[in-house]
């Protein structure tokens, strides 16, 4: 029995990893509130639901399936709601994982991957992000990732707490059979609101911003295939089984796309233009976010291959037609 404890497994990422850990023997436990997750979701092992702020209910967890390990993905997520509701992500962020971090240690499960993000680097414009990059966050939830992190060194420090930081440039796609993909209530990600508009499940697409400084007026992402990130968390748990230490890896690629290259893209994948609107900047936003990241290829193996602009827009636009949670 290799039980992997996955906190967020209902969630988009979370899902994705059971799939993963699933296909490389492991067994994955998810554990989630439901709150951001869905329930049809958990398809590759046990679930139990909880939230991350009731101690009591994790070490019963820990005590009943013995995890060998934490990848810990549950976390809320949204720029513009940290902005108006700090506490919301100091306390869920930051204190659930305080809690989970204490539990793993009292259970001895000491091997801890975790879901970090560019957003802590901040807004540092034109710059390639490698893992050396300073981190200065511009709201609470880099902040709070950011935060965390540091409580990994310290619970490292102190109890030996094994980590795995993964600070994530933007995901997209979904898995290729469809059993799982991508669905936020609200949604607010590039890719998903573009297929909607596609397919009049909204209204057009509003482009943020087309007066910045990139070829084309329109921020810059480094986008990476989700079910390629999950490999990297898979690789990342190997890292620590085989005693390799703790260390903090970026995941993306090193490639930009601007918000019109990517609508672009769509419509050579769904042969269907995406009805736009050129509309503000959204507050926030920071020009050209774009990974450094030779480490992960170089140290863990890792091999972004999905990760093409094209692989990334037909995987999530097969799930967009045929697959779905019930809501
Ligand atoms: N965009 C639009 N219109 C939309 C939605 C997005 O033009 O309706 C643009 C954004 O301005 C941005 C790009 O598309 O330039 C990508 O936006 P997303 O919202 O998909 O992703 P972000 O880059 O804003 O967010 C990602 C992660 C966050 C993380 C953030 C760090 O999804 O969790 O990077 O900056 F906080």
């Amino acid at each position: 029995m290799r039980n992997v404890l996955v906190t967020g497994g209902a969630g988009y990422i979370g899902s994705h990893a059971c799939k993963a850990l699933k296909a490389a023997g492991f067994t994955p436990v998810t554990l989630d509130s439901l709150v951001t997750g869905w329930q049809d979701a958990v398809k590759f092992g046990p679930f139990e639901q909880g939230d991350l702020l009731d101690r009591a209910l994790l070490d019963t967890v820990f005590e009943k399936y013995e995890p060998v390990a934490v990848m810990h993905f549950a976390a809320l997520s949204l720029v513009g709601e940290c902005m108006r509701d700090p506490g919301l992500y100091w306390r869920n962020n930051v204190a659930g994982s305080l809690n989970l971090i204490e539990a793993a240690v009292a259970a001895g499960c000491l091997d801890f991957v975790f879901s970090s993000t560019c957003a802590t680097y901040g807004d540092q414009d034109n710059v390639v992000l490698d893992e050396n990059t300073a981190q200065h966050p511009i709201n609470a939830y880099g902040a709070s990732k950011r935060a965390i992190e540091d409580m990994l060194r310290d619970f490292e420090a102190a109890h030996g707490l094994r980590h795995v930081i993964f600070r994530y440039f933007n995901v997209a796609g979904a898995d290729p059979d469809g059993e799982v993909g991508e669905f936020h209530q609200p949604e607010t990600h590039l890719v998903p609101l573009m297929l909607d508009a596609i397919d009049g499940k909204r209204d057009a697409l509003t482009i943020f911003g087309t007066d910045y400084d990139t070829p084309d007026g329109t921020c810059i992402r480094d986008y990476v295939h989700v079910c390629d990130l999950v490999d990297a968390h898979i690789l990342g748990l190997k890292w620590l089984q085989d005693n390799k230490g703790s260390r903090v890896f970026n995941l993306g690629t090193g490639a930009g796309f601007s918000v019109r290259e990517v609508l672009d893209q769509s419509h050579a994948v769904t042969n269907r233009s995406v009805p736009y609107i050129e509309g503000p900047r959204r507050a926030g936003d920071c020009t050209k976010l774009v990974s450094g990241s030779q480490r992960a290829m170089d140290e863990l193996g890792w091999n972004p291959h999905r990760s093409t602009m094209k692989q990334m827009i037909t995987d999530a636009w097969r799930w967009h037609q045929t697959g779905h949670y019930e809501r």
